[in-house]
């Protein structure tokens, strides 16, 4: 119900911004260099039944000038596509306005900078436009046709191994069916925030899962609306909790036409894997997923290990098999992990503990963790019935480069309360191979108003 009245909503923006784009003058094209496709509203009516499905390379040697693909380009002499190497195919997901996705680009980048590989983007901007269940219909089409050319590219040499589909959106699902047609025999496939809307219930024949390769990773950044909310892969890394990103605005759906371009906004949680997994290929931080239950257990930090993975936390990016070693790998695995606002997205996972004795009355304490001039807070709402509270923090800094903890009692303006006292208020960064002592503070007594402030002295990397 929620999405259908979304999508009317979405529809009526769309209408809109198209209006105001179709007259912009587009940039003129090389004539040299390929291009993706795009069509307008108008295009789009005139030949909706063609799905016009075209391939772009690119490799080191044409990193800036993609060359269309097909299936005679093999036998052209000379060509750029070399069967000795790997291939990443990209695959977009759903166009609502018909426009080519600006990200392509970025993210052949970054591929061509971490690997020498072959890259094929799939267009089907055609087929992938404007009415989101007719595009939902024609999906198993497109994949069907780039299964065709995967056996030409097969006859030629490649292997099926040799295969990396990274998919966003829908593309994942396109890519899943791909991989139902060679048996799960494509080595890997990559979905950034899986479709979820049509999606959710489908039988596994017609989504992504992990039978669909030989390994399948998936990061989920907006299951609670465009992205599916199950796991689909082999592992499944869920930042935030998979649903709300940090840094991006979450008003209600209502109020958002108020705010331009609308578009953005919407979009803003589920184009975020495709961010982080940018910023993953260029290999600033490591993103580490941490297994767990739930969102909920993570946030309670009772998942502080990877010990199912012998200690090595499965990693965002391009290491075989996300870096897991122990085999059979499992399925359907979560991961959590917390990330910044930007690139590159890392944070490091502190677990905050507090114990306090008894309240008569609820509270509200805030801490705060200091690093030069950076300051970094939470609040915790105490209540009577509670005295150990855990939360995990995504912070900028590891443990050891915090220089001090504060803690102020600043609930309840508006009747008296007594002092708050704190038995010990703990921190512990993980994930851990071994939980070790965590860094407590003991026996505090903090007065409403009167901050209390403890200096850590402590050093990295021992
Ligand atoms: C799509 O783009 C290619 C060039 O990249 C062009 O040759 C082809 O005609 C375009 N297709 C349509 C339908 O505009
Ligand atoms: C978009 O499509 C129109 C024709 O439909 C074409 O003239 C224009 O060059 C295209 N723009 C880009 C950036 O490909
Ligand atoms: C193709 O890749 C292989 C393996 O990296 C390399 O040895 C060979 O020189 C490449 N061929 C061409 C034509 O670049
Ligand atoms: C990756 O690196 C390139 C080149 O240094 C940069 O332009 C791009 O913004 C980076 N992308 C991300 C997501 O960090």
């Amino acid at each position: 119900m929620l999405w259908e009245h979304k999508t009317i909503v979405l529809c009526v923006v769309m209408v809109y911004i198209t209006s105001l784009v179709a007259g912009v003058e587009e940039r003129q094209q090389d004539t040299k260099c390929a291009d993706l496709n795009n069509t307008t509203w108008q295009g789009y009516r005139q030949q909706r039944v063609k799905l016009q499905v075209q391939y772009l390379l690119l490799t080191r040697r044409n990193a800036d000038c993609a060359k269309t693909f097909n299936q005679e380009s093999l036998s052209e002499q000379p060509t750029f596509f070399n069967v000795s190497l790997p291939t990443k195919v990209i695959i977009h997901g759903y166009r609502a306005l018909g426009s080519k996705p600006s990200w392509v680009k970025e993210l052949v980048q970054a591929l061509l900078r971490a690997q020498d590989v072959n890259v094929l983007v799939v267009d089907w901007v055609y087929g992938a436009s404007y009415a989101y269940n007719l595009v939902v219909e024609c999906y198993k089409e497109v994949a069907l046709q780039i299964s065709v050319l995967i056996n030409q590219l097969q006859k030629h040499g490649c292997t099926l191994k040799s295969f990396h589909f990274i998919g966003v959106s829908l593309g994942a699902h396109v890519a899943g069916f791909v991989g139902t047609l060679f048996e799960g025999k494509i080595g890997r496939i990559t979905g950034l925030d899986p479709a979820g809307p049509m999606f959710k219930g489908a039988d596994t024949f017609d989504r992504l899962d992990p039978s669909d390769a030989q390994f399948v990773d998936a990061i989920h950044t907006d299951s609670d609306y465009f992205g599916i909310s199950i796991p689909v892969g082999h592992v499944d890394f869920f930042l935030n909790g998979g649903k709300d990103q940090t840094g991006c605005v979450h008003s209600r759906f209502d109020s958002i036409l108020v705010y331009f371009p609308v578009y953005s906004y919407v979009l803003c949680d589920h184009m975020r894997a495709l961010h982080v997994y940018m910023s993953a290929l260029n290999g600033s931080c490591t993103l580490k997923g941490i297994p767990c239950f739930n969102y909920e257990e993570f946030m309670k930090g009772n998942c502080m290990t990877c010990d199912m993975f012998r200690g090595a936390c499965p990693t965002i990016g391009l290491s075989d098999n996300s870096g897991i070693t122990m085999s059979p790998i499992p399925k359907e695995q979560k991961l959590f992990l917390l990330t910044s606002s930007s690139a590159p997205f890392c944070a490091h996972h502190l677990l905050l503990e507090l114990e306090v004795s008894p309240l008569d009355k609820s509270a509200e304490l805030e801490v705060k963790l200091t690093t030069g001039k950076m300051e970094t807070q939470q609040r915790l709402r105490l209540q009577t019935s509670t005295t150990v509270y855990r939360t995990v923090l995504a912070h900028p800094v590891a443990l050891c480069e915090i220089d001090s903890i504060k803690l102020k009692n600043t609930g309840a303006r508006f009747y008296r309360q007594g002092d708050v006292h704190v038995k010990s208020v703990c921190l512990t960064e993980f994930p851990v191979l071994r939980r070790e002592k965590p860094l407590c503070v003991n026996n505090i007594n903090i007065r409403r108003g009167a901050p209390w402030t403890h200096d850590l002295v402590q050093v990295c990397g021992i």
